[in-house]
C-alpha cells in the first residue's frame, strides 16, 4: 500500500512509545505529561452526568453544534475574562475535541507544504507532530529563562519573511521545560510581532498551575490585534478522558476554523460538554484547581529534594514554579537516549530531549515529569536514575 507522504515525517514515535509504556506494569514512570488520576473528581463527575441525562437527556445524546454547546462557550468566556481578564466572547470560541485538536486544526488553517512554523524551543512534541503532518518546515528557536528570545525571532522572520505562517508559543509552564514567559518577554514579543501579519497560536495548557498562586496575563490579553488565537483546555485541570477543549480566534479566523471543525468531527461530544456546562455551573472549579496544584506542588518538592540529593553535579536544572515538569540537562557529550536504555532495564521511563526539538536536535537533556507518581515512587525512580547518571557520566 502507498501512504501519504506526511506519514514520513512523522515518524518520531516517542510520544506514543511513552504513552504506551506507562501502561507497562511495575514500570515507574516519569514520562507521558498526564495530570494524576487520582486527582479527577470522579463523584462530581458521576453526578453531573447523571443530572444532565435526566434534565437534558436528549440533547446530551444528540450532534451538537459545531461551535460547541453554546452554554459552556458563555461559562468559559466568563471564565477566561475572571481569571485572566481576556475578553473572548462567546462568539469567538470553539470547543475542540482535546486542544490536540485546535493544534491540529491551526495546521489545516494555515500551513502549505513548505511553509514555515516558528516553534520556541524544546516544545510539546503532539504540537510538534501536528503541525508537521501538513508539511511544514520546522524552525527552532531557542528559549532562555525569559522564554522565546526575541533575537532568534527577529532573525527567524528576516530570514524567511512571508514563508512564516505560524508561530506556535507555550507561555505558562511550558511543556517540557516547565519555565515561564515573563512578562516583559510577553510584552516584547506582541510589540514586535503585531507589525507581521501572521497568527500566534498561544497553547495555554499549564497556565492555571501555577505553584505561586500567581496568574500571568496570557499573550492575548496584550494582542489588540487579534493576532494571537489562544488555546485553552480541561484536560491537565480537570481530566483529560472527556476530551474538552476551547479554541478562541477573531471573528474572520473562527469563521474559517468552523468550516474545518465541521469537516474534521462535526462537533465535539454533547454530552461531555454539558457534563463540563453542568460541572462549571453547580462545582467550584477554582477551589478543585486549587487543590490540585497543592498535590502537584508537594511532588515538585519531593522530586527536587531527591534530585537534589542523588544527581550528581554535572547535571543542571531549574526548579519549574508550575506545571508538571522538570527539565534536566546533562553534559553537551552526553546522550539521555542511551540514559534511557539503561533506565528502562531498571522500569524507570522518561522522555529524552531530542524529541522536543522540531530541528536542531539537541540529545543531552530530558524531560520528567512529577505529577503521576506517587512519594514512594518519585523516591525510588529518582534514587535509580541519580545512579545510572552517576555511573554514566563517570565513563
Ligand atoms: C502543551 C500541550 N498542549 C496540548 C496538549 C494536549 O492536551 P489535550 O488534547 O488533552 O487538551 C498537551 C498534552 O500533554 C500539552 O502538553
Amino acid at each position: 500500500m502507498k501512504f501519504a507522504s506526511r506519514l514520513e515525517r512523522l515518524q518520531d514515535k516517542a510520544l506514543l512509545n511513552a504513552m504506551e509504556l506507562t501502561e507497562t506494569e511495575d514500570m515507574i514512570s516519569f514520562a507521558a505529561g498526564f495530570p494524576s488520576s487520582d486527582t479527577y473528581p470522579v463523584e462530581a463527575i458521576k453526578n453531573s452526568f447523571i443530572q444532565v441525562l435526566e434534565l437534558e437527556g436528549k440533547e446530551a445524546l444528540s450532534y451538537c453544534s459545531t461551535s460547541g454547546h453554546i452554554k459552556l462557550r458563555k461559562l468559559l468566556a466568563k471564565r477566561m475574562q475572571d481569571r485572566f481578564k481576556l475578553d473572548f466572547k462567546t462568539e469567538e470560541i470553539v470547543i475542540t475535541s482535546g486542544s490536540q485538536q485546535a493544534l491540529d486544526m491551526s495546521g489545516m488553517l494555515f500551513i502549505n507544504k513548505d511553509d514555515v512554523v516558528l516553534f520556541e524551543t524544546p516544545s510539546y512534541l503532539g504540537a510538534v507532530n501536528a503541525l508537521r503532518a501538513y508539511e511544514a518546515e520546522l524552525v527552532a528557536l531557542p528559549t532562555d529563562e525569559n522564554g522565546l528570545t526575541m533575537d532568534s525571532l527577529k532573525q527567524a522572520m528576516d530570514r524567511y519573511g512571508e514563508r512564516v505562517k505560524l508561530i506556535y508559543v507555550i507561555p505558562d509552564f511550558q511543556n517540557p521545560t516547565g519555565r515561564s514567559w515573563s512578562v516583559a518577554r510577553r510584552t516584547e514579543f506582541i510589540e514586535f510581532i503585531s507589525a507581521y501579519d501572521v497568527p500566534v497560536i498561544e497553547d495555554a495548557a499549564y497556565s492555571e498551575l501555577s505553584f505561586e498562586n500567581k496568574l500571568e496575563s496570557p499573550l492575548s490579553f496584550y494582542d489588540k490585534k487579534g493576532q494571537v488565537v489562544y488555546v485553552g483546555t480541561f484536560s491537565k485541570i480537570f481530566c483529560p478522558g472527556l476530551r474538552v477543549a476551547w479554541l478562541c480566534a477573531r471573528k474572520d479566523l473562527m469563521e474559517k476554523y468552523l468550516i474545518l471543525k465541521n469537516a474534521a468531527d462535526l462537533s465535539s461530544s454533547a454530552i461531555a460538554q454539558r457534563q463540563m456546562a453542568y460541572y462549571l455551573q453547580n462545582y467550584d472549579l477554582d477551589n478543585h484547581i486549587k487543590w490540585i496544584v497543592g498535590r502537584y506542588k508537594e511532588r515538585r518538592d519531593h522530586m527536587m529534594e531527591v534530585i537534589d540529593r542523588e544527581f550528581p553535579q554535572e547535571t543542571r536544572y531549574s526548579v519549574p514554579r508550575g506545571g508538571l515538569f522538570i527539565w534536566i540537562e546533562l553534559p553537551e557529550n552526553k546522550d539521555s537516549r542511551i540514559l534511557l536504555r539503561r533506565a528502562l532495564v531498571e522500569k524507570v521511563v522518561f522522555m529524552p530531549g531530542g524529541s522536543f526539538y522540531p530541528s536542531g536536535v539537541k540529545n543531552n537533556e530530558f524531560r520528567l515529569n512529577f505529577s503521576n507518581m506517587s512519594h514512594d515512587e518519585i523516591e525510588k525512580g529518582i534514587t535509580i536514575l541519580g545512579k545510572i547518571i552517576r555511573e554514566y557520566l563517570s565513563e
